[in-house]
Formats: C-alpha cells, sequence, structure tokens
C-alpha cells in the first residue's frame, strides 16, 4: 500500500521534480512511514533523525513526512524533529504539491472523503506490474491495529474508473496487475469484487490478476466461484488468520472462529486446485496462553499454508488491544515468533519440494537479484523461481519444469 501511495506522490510531482539516487543531493525529501508495528515507527524516527545534518549548508532542502506515523503522530513529529517542513496524512497525497510550495499549511491531515472519487495521477516504472488501488480505508477495528485510525473509513473506486487504469496499463505494456485494499472482498461501489474481477478479466493485454488482502470473515462463495471460472485470476490467496484460538480471535475482534477459518480454507481448495494459501500472523497477543499458542502451532500443522508472515504483537497507541491486561513480555513473545517461523518454514520447504517434476507457467520479471547468471519469474501461485539465463525477453509467459524446491524459492529449466 506504502509503495503505491509513493508512486502516486511521485505521480503527483512529477511536473516539478525527478527521482534522485542519493538523499543528499535532493532538494526534497519525503519520508512515506508505515505505523503498523512499533519497530517501522523506530526505524523512521532513526532516519529522520540522521538525515537532519543533510539539511545543514542546504537551507532550501525541504522534508516531508507522509504517511501513517504523520496521520497518527501529527504535530508531535515537528516537536521532535524541527527541521522537518511538512506533515501529510495517507489521505492528502493529492495535496502534497501545494504543500511543497508552501501554498498550503504545512499539516495535512484531515478526513478526505472524495479520496475515492478522484483520482491521483501514478508514476510507476516497473513496466510490467503494477498496482492498482482499488478501496482506501478499513472498517473493522481489529483490536490490535492503527490502520483504520490512520487511512480512515472504508470507501471504493467506481469499477469504471479501475477498468480504465487498467486498460491504459495493458496499452503502456503491463501484464500483471494488484488489486490493492485493507480488505478487497468488501469492495462495493456499482459491482462488488467478484463482478468487478469479472470485469477486468476482460482486459487484453493482461495476462494475470492479483489482489492483497482478503478478510476471511467475507471470503464469499461467489469470490471462490470467481477465482476459479476466471482465467487471469490467479491461484493464490493472502488470507490472513492471526492466530489458531478462537478465543484469542474474538479477542482480536476478527469476526471469525478458527472452525469458520478451516472451513473457507477446505472450500478454496476444493473449488480452486492448486491454489496457495498464504497467511499473517501474530504471536503473544495480550492474554494469549501457552494453550493458545500451541493452538496456532497445531493450525500451521494443519493447515499447511504456502507461507506466511508472523510477527510479534505491537501494542498500537489508541487501539483496543493496548489497553487490555497481561501483555506478554517481549522474551515470551519473540519465543513464540521463532516457534512459529520454524515450524512453517519445514512445511513450506516441503511444499516447495512437492512441486519438483511438475511444470508450471511463469512470468519472467529480469535478472535475479541475487544471481546475475539467473531469470526470476513467478508462478500464478505467487512463488519464485530462477531459471538459468537464456534469449527471452521480460515479461514473457514461459513454462518451466521444477528441478528444485527450496525454503523461499524453486529452480526450475525451461
Ligand atoms: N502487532 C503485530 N502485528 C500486527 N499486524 C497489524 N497490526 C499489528 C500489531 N499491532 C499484522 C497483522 C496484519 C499485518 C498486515 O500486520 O498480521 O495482517
Ligand atoms: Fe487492520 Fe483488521 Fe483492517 Fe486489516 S482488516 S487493516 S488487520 S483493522
Amino acid at each position: 500500500m506504502n509503495v503505491h501511495d509513493s508512486e502516486k506522490m511521485l505521480g503527483v510531482l512529477q511536473e516539478e521534480y525527478s527521482r534522485t539516487g542519493d538523499p543528499r543531493k535532493a532538494d526534497l525529501i519525503i519520508f512515506n512511514t508505515c505505523s503498523i508495528r512499533q519497530k517501522a515507527e523506530q526505524k523512521f524516527y532513526s532516519e529522520l533523525g540522521s538525515i537532519k545534518s543533510y539539511k545543514k549548508g542546504r537551507p532550501d532542502m525541504k522534508i516531508g513526512v507522509a504517511g501513517c506515523i504523520a496521520q497518527h503522530s501529527g504535530k508531535n513529529i515537528l516537536r521532535r524533529a524541527p527541521y522537518v517542513d511538512f506533515v501529510l496524512g495517507p489521505q492528502n497525497i493529492h495535496k502534497i504539491s501545494d504543500m511543497v510550495s508552501e501554498k498550503a499549511a504545512p499539516f495535512a491531515l484531515e478526513d478526505n472523503s472524495e479520496i475515492a472519487i478522484k483520482d491521483l495521477p501514478v508514476k510507476r516504472t516497473d513496466g510490467l506490474k503494477a498496482w492498482v488501488t482499488i478501496m482506501y480505508g478499513c472498517n473493522n477495528f481489529c483490536s490490535y491495529c492503527i490502520v483504520p485510525y490512520t487511512r480512515g473509513r472504508e470507501r471504493s473506486r467506481y469499477s469504471e474508473n479501475i477498468y480504465s487504469e487498467v486498460v491504459e496499463l495493458a496499452d503502456n505494456g503491463y501484464k500483471e496487475i494488484t488489486l490493492l485494499g485493507q480488505n478487497v472482498n468488501s469492495y462495493r461501489s456499482d459491482t462488488d469484487f467478484p463482478g468487478l474481477l469479472r470485469k477486468l478479466n476482460r482486459v487484453g493485454g493482461i495476462e494475470r490478476i492479483r489482489f492483497v488482502t482478503s478478510h476471511p470473515r467475507d471470503l464469499s462463495d461467489e469470490l471462490i466461484t470467481a477465482i476459479s471460472e476466471l482465467p487471469k485470476v490467479c491461484r493464490h490467496i493472502h488470507l490472513p488468520m492471526q492466530a489458531g484460538s478462537s478465543r484469542i480471535l474474538r479477542l482480536m475482534n476478527r469476526g471469525y472462529t478458527y472452525e469458520e477459518y478451516i472451513k473457507k480454507v477446505a472450500m478454496l481448495r476444493e473449488k480452486v486446485p492448486g491454489i496457495s494459501v498464504t497467511s499473517d500472523i501474530i504471536a503473544g497477543f495480550p492474554g494469549e496462553t501457552e494453550n493458545d499458542h500451541q493452538l496456532t502451532i497445531n493450525s500451521l500443522k494443519e493447515i499447511k499454508f504456502d507461507g506466511i508472515f508472523a510477527f510479534k504483537y505491537s501494542k498500537r497507541p489508541g487501539t483496543r488491544a493496548a489497553g487490555m491486561q497481561d501483555h506478554l513480555k517481549d522474551e515470551i513473545k519473540s519465543e513464540r515468533l521463532n516457534e512459529i517461523l520454524k515450524i512453517q518454514d519445514e512445511i513450506t520447504t516441503k511444499k516447495n519440494k512437492l512441486l519438483e517434476g511438475t511444470t508450471q507457467e511463469i512470468l519472467l520479471e529480469g535478472e535475479s537479484e541475487t544471481d546475475k547468471g539467473k531469470l526470476t519469474g513467478r508462478t500464478r501461485t505467487n512463488k519464485i523461481v530462477h531459471i538459468p539465463k537464456i534469449d527471452i525477453k521480460k515479461g514473457t509467459l514461459i513454462k518451466v519444469e521444477i528441478t528444485k524446491g527450496r525454503r523461499h524459492s524453486l529452480e526450475g529449466i525451461i
């Protein structure tokens, strides 16, 4: 979400500014911040401190803070770092140009009810894969999460506007789009999310359609049918479970039990054979007992996700969970996180090994970042595949045979 917001900032500023690789030479530095966990905030404040010296002898240099920390901390940022020139929240990107030129006030933190109606210009650089926002904000108020407070209420873009953006991307050679929203399943404008997928599936030139993130509570039969029927919609779903204990899920205000969650996964796997399912897990939510934690461990063994992102619970000011009893010691959270990661690593490796000998279609993304002698692509199920270098253009769909399954990637031959 933030990477794409940065593309929008670049879009709004593209008349006046171009990108530099060296922040010391920049006329303008913008931090697009994340406040999902405390660690992200700490990183930002240490970076912000380290660029203070850049301004010495460069009185014209401007520094702005955007994103969720900006929204949440507002004027406190200036108290900590008086050399910051402007602060704007994620709903005020459209104002960034006026803020830089001092035509607008240095703080833009208000709610923007038009965010879903007025589209911003986007400056993308990839040429192959594009993020496309379909909705803003979140209404779920999971008890641990700060997002509803920083990104505001849910608002969906009109499907026609999304459609035109995707057609333009296809005209410019883009092959893959990823639809973005905190909870894409509750997308609703002139059509619902399955309807939007059906509409976008018709855009010629686009080969693959992905989407993040899906909330398990709102995963409907219609969506599962759409994934199974629409050839461009990729067989991968990121479906954050958060915990394997129904008691903890209730405290998290997730709106489903573990039993309901596994039923949805079973249905997905039945109706969409070969679908990969990935998830997010939080270790050490307030009041989580050893028994609750073991339920999460058992759930990983039972479900066998293709991959997970796991995090230690992080207390976010102003959220309901922050005020709950029995916050766990960092040590216990770390132990539980490590156990979760270890179990899942074994499962992911095993699942990837099962793919050895199979044929997969990959979209070539270019040279491998780690090995210049190899090319990288992704399967429809979103697994990374490295193949020996051959003379084929980036953006081509090719069939490869998987020769080796590893923890984080696969190897293959054309
Ligand atoms: N602490 C830890 N993890 C969190 N997430 C959201 N808020 C918190 C928090 N306070 C995780 C959830 C979510 C992912 C994007 O970040 O797992 O799915
Ligand atoms: Fe946060 Fe829950 Fe909304 Fe996701 S669905 S952004 S975890 S409140």
